[in-house]
């Protein structure tokens, strides 16, 4: 069985984006991957984190994997920082890494932008981190949304640079992306990603949001004023992101989306979806809630860390040979 891995941050609640964009097709995987999720702790601290609340947002995290279908009796469920081949394989990747390259990176220049003292060095060396988190489980599938292509780009690369300078050994894996809510929008400003860490609160649903708060912000989205449902993500960028939303929450097709309210106006299409977002983000709470408040949620960690340790051991072990690094016995 081929090896799928994908982690999030736990830098704040996902949002219905990393739904769409990543939780839901985790779910659908587990039967036919060896699958490996994990809660990214050590991205998560790249930029300034309050302890307590990222301690509170670990579990949160751990709590919305279970309650987005993840089943620790299929997958692998655990804490980056609790299995410590990743770093020890980031660092041996980030020496093979050039400054030049991870510059380039989006997301390190939108997030070094936003820094006012100084830039993190953790910042730049983020990708080959994520890299390690891949590689030291062979994995062959990364499921992300549109946003992290660049990484994995990078992550081929050190796989292909690791493998003809030192010995044939990393697998070079796949991204794999959903076919429709790759990229879901900003409720306010669709033609911006949908983000959890996005000052105003009104343009995402959080997957904690009270149910009726978050039917109002599916309201009030903004949409243009031709009033047509079509979707056309260039010149109808509203309409097309709540479009997304629909058919990847009903697993609808946005073309029967399209013709069932093609007669109707936005209103009624945003009134419908406003329901099917409150319907979706009150069973997914009842899950969550449950899985949060048990004492099962520390035992599922426990074990997916003792899993993952066991997993990643041989991959690192032949990464440090290949490099030299320790005694030969
Ligand atoms: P992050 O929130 O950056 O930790 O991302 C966690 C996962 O959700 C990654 O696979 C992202 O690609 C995905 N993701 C984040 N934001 C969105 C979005 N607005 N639309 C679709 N996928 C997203
Ligand atoms: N960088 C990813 C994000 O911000 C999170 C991540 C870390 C990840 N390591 C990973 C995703 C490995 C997939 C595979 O979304």
């Amino acid at each position: 069985m081929e090896t799928l891995f994908s982690g999030i941050q736990p830098s704040g609640i996902p949002t219905l984006g990393n739904y769409i964009g990543a939780l839901k097709q985790f779910g659908e995987v587990q039967d036919d991957y060896d699958c490996f999720f994990c809660i990214v702790d050590q991205h998560a601290i790249t930029v300034a984190q309050d302890r307590l609340k990222l301690r509170k947002q670990i579990r949160q995290l751990a709590a919305i994997y279970l309650a987005s279908g993840i089943d620790p009796e299929k997958s692998t469920l655990f804490i980056q920082s609790e299995v410590p081949a990743h770093v020890q394989a980031s660092w041996m990747l980030t020496t093979i890494a050039s400054i030049g390259e991870l510059e380039r990176m989006t997301q390190f220049k939108d997030k070094a932008q936003k820094q006012t003292e100084g830039i993190p060095a953790g910042l730049l060396t983020y990708p080959p981190l994520m890299a390690a988190d891949i590689v030291i489980y062979n994995t062959n599938i990364v499921p992300v949304g549109d946003d992290q292509k660049q990484h994995i780009e990078l992550t081929r690369n050190l796989v292909d640079r690791f493998n003809t300078r030192f010995n044939d050994i990393l697998v070079k894996p796949e991204i794999r992306m959903p076919k429709v809510g790759g990229r879901v929008m900003s409720l306010q400003d669709p033609t911006r990603k949908m983000s959890k860490s996005d000052d105003n609160q009104k343009n995402f649903i959080s997957l904690l949001d009270e149910p009726n708060v978050a039917a109002k912000k599916i309201k009030s989205a903004v949409t243009d004023s031709d009033g047509i449902i079509q979707f056309d993500r260039e010149n109808k960028p509203g309409i097309s992101n709540l479009l997304s939303i629909y058919s990847s929450l009903t697993d609808e097709s946005v073309d029967a989306l399209v013709e069932r309210y093609k007669d109707a106006g936005y209103g009624t299409f945003k009134v419908d979806l406003s329901e099917v977002v409150k319907q979706f983000l009150t069973d997914f709470q009842e899950r969550y809630n449950a899985f949060y408040n048990s004492d099962q949620l520390d035992e599922i960690l426990d074990e997916g860390r003792d899993k993952a340790q066991k997993a990643s051991f041989k991959t690192l072990k032949k990464m440090e040979k290949a490099m030299g690094l320790g005694r030969k016995r």
